[in-house]
């Protein structure tokens, strides 16, 4: 087996305006290719003032994390609902989502308003312990899709930041990538059925129509979770972020899984096909040539 995973994690230093232009975008190159860019120097203060929140006893246990939702303000997720710490949850989500364009903005000038921000998070539990079915265990390696809001090939830019306090480090495996995941399962990926989405769309199991390329990811992301053996022996490597990192990647496209850690921000963007420097690496393009056909 090789590990080809080690050199899919870029890490440079802050500040990204320090960096000259080809080398900016040598790592915007290296982000489309399906990398994780890791930066673990960025000065964001994000929660001097705001520590108290870090507990987890503000988490709701029967929800996987804390969020805000950044066109109407609504904050999901608080025990209880408790008014101080929503108030402030919603402060430092709306900060740290501010932080995370900006550092896209410095490296991707080019997305610009064509990409949307979706929900940012905070992530207060332990990710070890957690008891769920496989399809939700994100200690498995996927491509992240999200069976309810399909995406027709929209990208699933997140940026992540270890916010633990005591010097924990949030530990990820990295697996293989986009284009071999697909191509390992694409004999296991059953076809797709217009006349069935159209049935989800009209129960409203899906908030969109699934398309066959939401189809095919869900089942990329199924069938790497349901294959221990893939799990256990596919190329990968282990990958500590460390208290203090900031790091960056497309989930749809970057093989990865949570091993542990605690405390945790998370915003998630989504740029517009059109935008990106290397379209024809993007899961949509990459299963087109694939499948020889059209998926959305
Ligand atoms: C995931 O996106 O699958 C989990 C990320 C994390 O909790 O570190
Ligand atoms: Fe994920």
């Amino acid at each position: 087996m090789s590990i080809t995973a080690i050199d899919h994690v870029v890490s440079p230093h802050w500040d990204l305006r320090d960096l000259a232009v080809p080398q900016r975008e040598a790592l915007l190159t290296r982000l489309e290719a399906g990398d994780v860019l890791c930066f673990d120097a960025l000065p964001l203060d994000v929660l001097a003032p705001l520590g108290w929140l870090l507990d987890a006893r503000w988490a709701d246990p029967r929800r996987k994390n804390i969020s805000l939702d950044p066109t109407t303000g609504a904050v999901a997720g608080v025990l209880d609902d408790d008014e101080r710490a929503r108030t402030a949850v919603a402060a430092l989500l709306a900060d740290y989502g501010q932080r995370a364009r900006q550092l896209i903005d410095a490296l991707a000038p080019g997305y610009g308003k064509q990409m949307r921000a979706a929900a940012a998070s905070l992530r207060l539990l332990p990710v070890e312990g957690r008891e769920t079915s496989w399809r939700k265990d994100d200690s498995r390696l996927h491509v992240d899709a999200f069976p309810s809001r399909p995406n027709q090939g929209e990208r699933i830019l997140r940026v992540f930041r270890n916010v633990n306090p005591q010097g924990v480090p949030r530990v990820w495996r990295v697996g293989e990538p986009f284009a071999d995941v697909a191509r390992r399962f694409q004999p296991r990926v059953p076809r797709y059925s217009a006349a069935q989405a159209r049935w989800l769309r009209r129960l409203r199991v899906t908030k969109a129509l699934r398309s066959a390329y939401d189809h095919i990811m869900l089942s990329l992301h199924d069938q790497m979770k349901a294959d221990l053996a893939y799990q256990r022996d596919c190329p990968q490597a282990t990958v500590p972020f460390p208290a203090g990192a900031t790091w960056v990647c497309f989930s749809d496209q970057t093989a990865h899984a949570a091993m542990s850690g605690q405390f945790m921000l998370e915003q998630t963007l989504h740029p517009a096909l059109a935008v990106l420097h290397q379209p024809e690496q993007a899961p949509l393009a990459v299963l087109e040539r694939l499948w020889r056909t059209r998926l959305t």
